[in-house]
Parts: structure tokens; sequence; C-alpha cells
């Protein structure tokens, strides 16, 4: 699958030259004319390199890719600069992890060496980050196992709850957080005891309190395992209420971090439409019925209307998604 290559550069002779420079490169090239052209660009596309130049109206190219750390931190950046800028444009290589310089008026040999190696780096920690994907699932799956009702849990509440966060247009990298955050957020189950979790019928007091503890045992391994404040807040809080009256703190409205509000709706609906020990799962209809009475008062109202507008109802030319088994 070719790799999406993005040209910032405000000249249209710089772009038209690029163009036909990379006429023969098998890559999906994107091009602006701006820093906020180029920031919509990355927000629709994986973007593996991104080649700026700095000088350019409204946000320089070394402020563009600093902003872009924090947005699509794997995108590999490079920056453009005439010589008559190039203090300026060093400097950047400090503050904006800038992976290649390359000096104005530009040679085709030059920016397309500086291209491929670019893109031979985003390939590299792609595949690091697959092992890593890989290590985290595995784990999520072995929580699964004390629980053999919840098979394959984790890795649908992280299809739905990516998907919010896609319709909500957040940045990629903050998707890809909140799929981690999906997969683990009941690591802290592995604390309870599975007489507990597989009991058959409803819980005592003192049996809900315990399992009740999960979300804050899963954020302490959490946070000792150095995951993101994102994954974090997913594990603490998928459990806290619309309405304050939820665990482990309290917290209300917005004031619940926004990915565990996502993934509190993406967590609802899968246990609604699964089988569950003591009941069968509801049908797909019966399910958005409970999840439309729970606006408000368990979950987030306006996550709630995406998740039925945007993920359930209208995917597919209106059928119901995902469709059940
Ligand atoms: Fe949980």
């Amino acid at each position: 699958m070719a790799e999406h290559v993005l040209f910032v550069d405000d000249s249209r002779v710089t772009i038209n030259m690029i163009r036909e420079f990379f006429s023969g490169e098998e890559i999906v090239l994107h091009s602006a004319a701006s820093a906020e052209e180029a920031l919509q660009l990355v927000r629709r596309h994986e973007i593996a390199v991104v080649v700026s130049d700095n000088i350019m109206p409204g946000m320089s190219g070394v402020q563009f890719l600093s902003l872009l750390k924090g947005i699509s931190p794997d995108t590999v950046k490079i920056l453009m600069s005439a010589f008559a800028d190039l203090t300026s444009a060093l400097e950047a290589i400090n503050t904006s992890e800038v992976f290649r310089f390359v000096l104005k008026p530009l040679r085709a040999e030059e920016i397309l060496r500086a291209v491929n190696e670019g893109l031979r780096r985003y390939r590299t920690k792609m595949a690091m980050r697959k092992e890593d994907e890989d290590v985290l699932l595995s784990l999520a799956q072995t929580i699964e196992l004390k629980d053999p009702s919840t098979r394959g849990h984790c890795d649908r509440v992280g299809v739905y709850a990516v998907r919010l966060a896609e319709l909500l247009e957040l940045p990629r990298s903050v998707q890809r957080e909140i799929k981690y955050g999906s997969w683990l957020h009941d690591c802290g189950k592995i604390g309870v005891a599975e007489s507990i979790l597989n009991g058959p019928g409803p819980l005592s007091d003192d049996e809900y309190s315990h399992v009740k503890q999960h979300s804050q045992w899963g954020a302490d391994v959490a946070a000792k395992a150095n995951l993101s404040q994102i994954v974090l807040n997913i594990v603490r809080h998928h459990h806290e209420r619309y309405d304050g009256t939820g665990y482990p703190d309290g917290l209300k409205g917005e004031a619940i971090p926004l990915e565990a509000r996502i993934v509190a709706v993406a967590d609802v609906y899968d246990a609604l439409v699964t089988d569950r020990p003591y009941r069968r799962g509801f049908t797909l209809p019966v399910a958005c019925r409970i999840l439309e009475d729970m606006r408000g008062a368990e979950l987030d109202p306006q996550i709630v209307d995406l998740f039925l507008d945007g993920v359930c109802r209208r995917q597919g030319g209106g059928g119901w998604w995902p469709p059940r088994a």
C-alpha cells in the first residue's frame, strides 16, 4: 500500500516542481499551500512523511512541525529552507524532531533521497509499534480469559471507540491511544477473584465493592507501565457516570475525560448486545433504546447521539452495525 507524503509550500511553482520530481514514485502525494491547510490533511490521512517550507504566510513551517509532533508523532518531518533562513531552521531541528533538512532551491536527487529515507524510518517505527500493539492486545486477551463471557469484548470496544474518535475528528495519535485504552480498560480485573467474576447470580454488596476497585487497581498498573495519560484516564474513569454518581472519583459531566466518556458508551453498548452468563444479549433496537435512556444519566448525551446516529444506524446504507453474528 502506497504511503502518504504531504508537501507544504505556499509557492505553486515549488509544488508543481515537486509533483514532477515524484511523478515516478509510488506514494500518495498531498500538497497544501499553508500550515493550516496541512493540519486539515493530517487529521484526515495517515501521513508518513511531511515536507514543509519554513517561511509561509500564517504559521511558519517550524511552528507547524512543532504542532505536528503532538498531533501525529509518528509522521517523519522534513524541513525545506532557503540559505538566508538557515539559523532559525537549524534551531527547529532541536524543537520539533526534524528528521532531515533540505536546502532551497530544491534539487530532485536531494529531496527524493530525503523523502525515501523518511519513508524507511516511518516503516521502522510502524513495525515497532505493531510489536507493542501485539503485546498490549495479548495482555487484554489474557485478562479476558479470567472472564470467558467477555471474550472479544475489549477488541470490540476498541473498534466502537475509535470510530467515535474518528467522528469527533480527534487526532490519529489520540485515536490510537483510545484503542489501547479500550483494550486495557478492564486490566484491573486481574485483581478480582474469578469466583466473583464468573458467579452465576447477582453480586452481593461486598462483592460489588470489591469489583469496583478494578478501575483504581488498573490505573495503578497502567501508571507503573508508563502508559499514556489517555490510557490511564480510560482505565481509571470508564465507570464514572455523566451525572456524577459513578466511580472511582464521582466526576461529573465534562470533568470526566473525553476519552473515558467515549469508552464508557462503547463498553456499555457491547455489554448490552452480547450474551452474559445470567442473560441473553439484547437485540440491537432494544440495546439502542436502553442507550437512549442512559443519555445524561450514566452516559454523555452527545456521545450517545453520535454513537446511535454515526455508528449504529447509518453504517452500510442505514443498516445496523455491526451486524449480529
Ligand atoms: Fe470496567
